[in-house]
């Protein structure tokens, strides 16, 4: 079927099927008063002005009128930890009294509180409740998530949650993709024997996780008392032997060599980065590293801001992401982290933009099917109650998102 998006007011969208990086991540395409046409779910042209459209219309084309506003692509969020059992508001009164996130973890709460819920969780109400936050990632504009397992922890579980994943990219609109991260955090179990947890994660989890096709990637939590640079090296060569792509939680808490990691095994992405060193994000453009920031969580840990700027003058290609999860970043709205990538980052509304559509699906190996608005790719747009690119970046707090249109086809929010 085909579909026209008539009068945009402006399309604003990068272009390319790469990540774009340096001073090319600021460079996109802004395209005053046009229109798009779609065909069976892809985008077949992006008109001239919109006074030419009627030739690209016919009795059986659905006509969607953006009445003038802002158009982008779809939303990518390249980093979520969206399947899980157990909201930890509770946490929220003893972050208040001073405890940090990894105290709260080394007291068996944190990511293991989660952990217990999601194990007596059965795979229908994990989908039941990944279903309700897709919805709102969708009211929000995201049109295309990363999901990342890890709150399972053993064989069973972390195969429901990939599970749950998979059967909520059959059943809703929105796009997911799988990441392995059995290596989240240690199990109770495993307290005071964490090299056996590592055996099982490569002897048993990724061979069978690889074996049924239930991840494309295999993300670690490399940090100071989670997961040391060998362990998660370990892990990551052994999910790269079946098949998975590696990512890396690289210096998210404190400088734990995360980044040079990522750079040494040419991981696809390092992810938070907030204290990576110098060398660490050198290593990673020579090796074609993208750095995913999650600035939402820096202003939930109370955290400081990774060094964005830093990056794209070292010629990094920056993504931005969620980092959604019920710990250090409850919100599946990448609207507010847009924002806060743009003010304290200090990057431009066309470098955020591009962090969040572009570069964010080269971060998950889709940056040829989604991530710009060109003829061949998925016809996935977010039409905003906005008439330029700045006032969304400027605007901050609430939804903007007018409405989306997912495959070509006008989602029902
Ligand atoms: O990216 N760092 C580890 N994982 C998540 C937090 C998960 C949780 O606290 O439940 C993160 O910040
Ligand atoms: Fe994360």
């Amino acid at each position: 079927m085909k579909t026209v998006v008539k009068n945009i007011g402006l399309l604003a969208t990068p272009l390319g099927n790469k990540a774009r990086r340096g001073k090319e991540q600021g460079r996109i395409s802004l395209v005053p008063n046009t229109y798009i046409v779609a065909c069976d779910g892809y985008i077949a042209a992006v008109g001239g002005s919109n006074a030419t459209f009627a030739g690209a219309v016919d009795d059986a084309t659905r006509i969607i009128d953006a009445q003038g506003a802002l158009v982008t692509p779809g939303l990518v969020d390249c980093h979520t930890h969206l399947v899980f059992s157990g909201w930890r508001q509770r946490e929220l009164p003893l972050k208040l009294q001073g405890l940090s996130y990894l105290d709260i973890l080394r007291q068996g709460g944190g990511i293991l509180y989660t952990v217990n819920r999601t194990r007596q969780a059965t795979l229908a109400q994990l989908m039941e409740s990944g279903r309700r936050s897709l919805d709102i990632m969708l009211a929000h504009g995201t049109t295309t998530c990363e999901v990342k397992s890890g709150y399972g922890l053993n064989l069973e579980d972390e195969i429901k949650s990939l599970r749950a994943i998979g059967e909520l990219n059959k059943i809703h609109p929105l796009d997911l993709v799988p990441t392995f991260m059995g290596a989240h955090a240690i199990p109770n179990e495993y307290r005071h024997r964490k090299s056996d947890y590592v055996k099982l994660i490569c002897e048993a989890m990724i061979p069978a996780v690889a074996g049924q096709n239930l991840a494309e990637f295999c993300d670690v939590f490399c940090e100071d008392g989670v997961f040391t640079v060998d362990e998660s090296r370990a892990i990551l060569e052994c999910g790269a032997r079946h098949g998975l792509l590696p990512k890396i939680h690289a210096d998210e808490i404190t400088a734990s060599g995360g980044a040079g990691l990522a750079g040494e095994l040419q991981a696809v992405s390092a992810e938070h980065l907030i204290h990576a060193d110098d060398k660490g994000l050198v290593m990673m453009a020579q090796n074609g590293t993208i750095a995913v920031l999650l600035p939402g969580t820096s202003f939930y840990l109370g955290e400081s801001f990774a060094r964005a700027g830093k990056m794209i003058e070292l010629n990094l290609p920056v993504a931005v992401a969620t980092d959604f999860n019920p710990g250090s970043c409850p919100t599946e709205s990448l609207q507010l982290p847009m924002n806060i990538a743009c003010l304290k980052y200090r990057l431009t509304p066309a470098e955020v933009l591009t962090a969040v559509t572009l570069n964010a699906a080269a971060a998950i190996h889709r940056a040829d099917a989604i991530g710009s608005i060109e003829p061949g790719k998925q016809a996935d747009l977010v039409i905003w109650n906005a008439a330029d690119l700045e006032y969304i970046f400027y605007h901050w707090g609430i939804n903007l998102v007018r409405s989306v249109v997912k495959r070509g086809k006008p989602v029902s929010l």
